[in-house]
């Protein structure tokens, strides 16, 4: 089968592969045949090594398909169904599932998925993004990670959920718990930052602002949900003409530049909630004085997959698409193959779209 294989970190492009084949189907494990994948930062963060991973990989994690065979012991779902790719599925089980009630922080699934080649080439291991890697035809995954949807959803809008709008909307209105009336500012406005401006709007928010440095996107951004969008620069006038001055009242970074989130802790109030949904470098570091942190007393969390339980959550943002109150066909800026695929990646570093949708 056909695939966008990885060889080395940091390398400009991906390898098209035809010889690509999955490994068999497990006790648990499920086979989906991937109909559509969007293009993700965190897939560019993958292949330039801010992500760590094993090489060689098969990028992609915000997928949607098929169930096409199931192992011993699969009782989630059977072959025919839809799922939604889940990269950070839950157990149940562990003490984050059961203990702490915060499913989306287990990583049982997710670091063993991860350390075991999904593929092989020639019978070499191949490795999975994230223990899935949908930039491929075809993927065999834990049963956990194919999250069942129902027939009628687009499987290109459904594969959105996979990841991006999870991760954004899940920000604002799970992790930030956005409040209605709340002014809010959002930096980045990529598929992630979208999704944060759209989950602000879902939540209530009287004022949405969208802060990017490329400035064809500040239309879109109006278009989903932001109420005012300004390159940085603009960000002062606009913070005085809102705010009085005070700062907002929630502020999220969905970038990953600690520079970026610096200046998204110093937009908000004193009391203000700082959210960052952006994925830095492990060795990169956000700097905040002992005496601030105290004295402002604001809230810097960090968010992780939309603090989402996919098992809710994923239907939960279908019935807000289904009711028309999110925009998902409109997060779309194209659609391509999976041979369009550098490409794709280079328009996401130039920060030029919004999600790139490969179907198969
Ligand atoms: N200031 C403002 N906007 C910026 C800046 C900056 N310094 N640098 C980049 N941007 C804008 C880009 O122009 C682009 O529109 O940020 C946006 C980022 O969008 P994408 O690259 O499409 O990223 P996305 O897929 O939305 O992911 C955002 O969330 O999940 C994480 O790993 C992911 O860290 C990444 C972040
Ligand atoms: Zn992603």
């Amino acid at each position: 089968m056909r695939g966008a294989l990885m060889t080395q970190v940091g390398a400009d492009d991906l390898e098209i592969i035809d010889d690509l084949e999955t490994i068999p189907v497990g006790p648990n494990q499920v086979r989906v045949k991937i109909e559509a994948t969007g293009v993700c930062h965190s897939d560019l963060s993958g292949l330039k090594g801010v992500i760590p991973g094993m090489v060689p990989q098969i990028l992609g994690h915000e997928g949607a398909g098929i169930v096409e065979e199931v192992g011993e012991g699969v009782t989630r779902c059977a072959v025919g169904d839809h799922v939604i790719v889940a990269w950070s599925p839950p157990c149940g089980k562990c003490s984050m599932c059961v203990k702490h009630r915060s499913p989306h922080l287990c990583v049982m699934i997710q670091f063993s998925a991860g350390a075991t080649p999904n593929f092989t080439r020639d019978g070499n291991p191949i490795w999975g993004f994230a223990g899935v890697g949908t930039f491929a035809e075809q993927v065999v995954m834990a049963q956990e990670a194919a999250v069942v949807i129902g027939k009628d959803v687009p499987l290109d809008i459904a594969s959105l959920i996979g990841c991006g709008v999870t991760t954004g909307v899940g920000a604002a209105i799970n992790t930030a718990d956005v409040t209605p009336g709340s002014n809010v500012v959002v930096f980045g406005c990529g598929g992630v930052g979208m999704s944060v401006i759209q989950g602000a709007r879902i939540a209530g928010a009287a004022e949405i602002v969208a802060v990017d440095l490329n400035e064809a996107k500040l239309e879109d951004a109006k278009r989903l949900g932001a109420t005012h969008a300004v390159t940085p620069g603009g960000l002062d006038a606009l913070k005085a003409e809102i705010t009085g001055g005070d700062g907002f009242d929630f502020a999220f970074e969905a970038i990953g530049i600690p520079a970026v989130m610096r200046q998204a802790y110093d937009a908000i109030r004193r009391g203000g909630t700082c959210c960052i949904v952006g994925v830095g470098k492990a060795d990169q570091f956000l700097q905040i004085s002992a005496f601030e942190l105290f004295f402002n007393e604001k809230t810097l969390i960090g968010s992780y997959y939309g603090s989402a339980d996919v098992n809710v959550d994923f239907q939960r943002l279908l019935n807000l698409w289904k009711n028309g109150r999110l925009d998902l066909e409109g997060m779309i800026s194209s659609r391509i193959g999976i041979d369009d695929v550098n490409d794709a990646l280079h328009a996401v570093e130039r920060g030029e779209v919004i999600r790139q949708v490969i179907t198969f």
